[in-house]
């Protein structure tokens, strides 16, 4: 490469000015009288140029070079090196400046701050399943079952290996968690434990699990905590079984009740570091349940009571009417784009976590790594339209969830942001 710099520069040269010394040309081209002879010698030997001489020359110069017409092509052939390396240069560079400093240009910090970085995701979140035992309200899965797109799938363990090797290596540093979750219950997954205890024993980071707890007997609770997870998020949804049963339907309050209490006191029975944290997603039909969900669970021995917005399930759960108007105002840049990717049932990687129709997909992690796919020009290109304000990709189009996304320097707290205070606050 530095080899063909050198001689482009040097036929540039002498095409256009060959008449001159080789102390002259040396000095033009800031090289050492040395290194212009060395490049002179092999551009002769090569047949690109050819000595003249030229004896009566008023300035006294003796032979100078001119291009023989394969010195001539030879150039063309490196111009043509030279400017597609250059554009490359230049396509690179305009993508850097507009992830991290047009968005700061107008005067927002949107691009890879704090936690996110351009080399990995902070957050690898990978979906078990597809199937669930429960049809909740507020979630797409009782659709989705109906719809073409669901398969009943599981993922196929050997792509969690990829993903913790992936992780372990080249994610060491810079994906601060692992979250386990699905487009159904994790729990249904016959190899979940065995998964989760893989990426607790080998990933190098943070692991955590969002369930519905509901298949957590006590076997399966000593299974759990074995693994060693560090954080397992617990969807209740209701402080009442009424408000439960219209919610999470198909479900018992008293039966998850019952698990969440045995699974503390197991906790503390065999010493386990495990977080526990209880969810509720709040909505109307159990608003008027929060502080009372909050007052119980904060008098039991959880680290957290977590109460979540609704969200749309990026458009799915909305009438097209409905779409169109919670999608007004100013838009910002959605968060998902720069923190994290979705590794789902059917082996694929994904932007979107609350994608249920795999319309986000980017390929199959089969042939692919996160990596290429973290820096590839799809995402490039995504991050820089959310930066302008283009929101033309057809998927991001039509979702107004980017309103509920948090951004590292936002008031409103996010999943990472609970996930650092809660598993990262011993270690700072
Ligand atoms: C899709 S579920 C999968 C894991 C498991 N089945 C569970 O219920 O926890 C993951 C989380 O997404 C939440 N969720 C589903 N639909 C939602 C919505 N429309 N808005 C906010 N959270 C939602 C669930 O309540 C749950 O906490
Ligand atoms: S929220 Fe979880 S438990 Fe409820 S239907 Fe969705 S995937 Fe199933």
């Amino acid at each position: 490469m530095e080899n063909s710099q050198d001689h482009f520069e040097v036929l540039r040269r002498i095409e256009k000015e060959p008449e001159t010394t080789q102390r002259k040309l040396a000095k033009d081209l800031g090289f050492s009288l040395g290194k212009l002879n060395y490049c002179l010698k092999a551009l002769k030997n090569k047949g690109f140029i050819k000595t003249r001489n030229f004896k009566k020359n008023p300035n006294k110069i003796n032979y100078f070079y001119v291009l023989t017409p394969r010195g001539i092509s030879e150039k063309t052939k490196l111009t043509f090196n030279f400017m597609k390396r250059k554009m490359k240069e230049y396509d690179e560079l305009k993508n850097e400046l507009n992830e991290s400093d047009i968005a700061g240009l107008k005067g927002n910090n949107y691009g890879f701050v704090g936690r996110l970085s351009k080399k990995f995701p902070s957050q690898v979140m990978v979906d078990l399943t597809e199937v669930c035992n429960l049809a909740c309200i507020h979630c797409t899965h009782p659709e989705f079952k109906l719809s073409t797109v669901y398969g009943k799938r599981m993922l196929d363990p050997k792509f969690n290996k990829k993903m913790i090797e992936e992780v372990s290596t080249i994610g060491k540093g810079f994906t601060k968690y692992i979250r386990y979750t699905s487009n159904g219950e994790p729990l249904v997954h016959p190899k979940s434990y065995e998964m989760i205890q893989d990426a607790v024993e080998n990933s190098g980071t943070k692991v955590t699990l969002t369930t519905n707890g509901t298949l957590l007997n006590e076997k399966r609770m000593f299974k759990i905590l074995k693994t060693g997870l560090h954080m397992i998020d617990i969807s209740t949804d209701a402080a009442s079984n009424e408000t439960y049963k219209k919610i999470r339907v198909g479900g018992d309050l008293d039966v998850t009740k019952s698990n969440i209490l045995k699974l503390i006191k197991l906790r503390e029975e065999a010493k386990s570091k495990t977080k526990i944290i209880v969810s509720f997603v709040e909505q109307k039909e159990n608003t008027h349940e929060v502080e009372d969900f909050k007052r119980y669970w904060e008098s039991k021995n959880v680290d957290e009571v977590l109460i979540r917005r609704l969200h749309s399930n990026s458009g799915s759960n909305l009438q097209d009417k409905e779409k169109t108007e919670s999608n007004q105002g100013n838009r910002k840049p959605c968060l998902y784009p720069w923190e994290r990717v979705i590794l789902n049932a059917r082996g694929k990687l994904a932007f979107c976590p609350t994608d249920w129709y795999a319309k986000s997909e980017l390929c199959s992690y089969e042939n692919n790594s996160i990596e290429e796919v973290w820096k590839n020009t799809f995402y490039k290109d995504l991050r820089n339209q959310h930066l302008t304000c283009n929101f033309s990709n057809k998927f991001c189009k039509q979702c107004p969830d980017w309103k509920n996304t948090s951004w590292p320097f936002d008031k409103n707290k996010s999943y990472a942001d609970l996930v650092e205070k809660i598993l990262y606050k011993e270690i700072s």
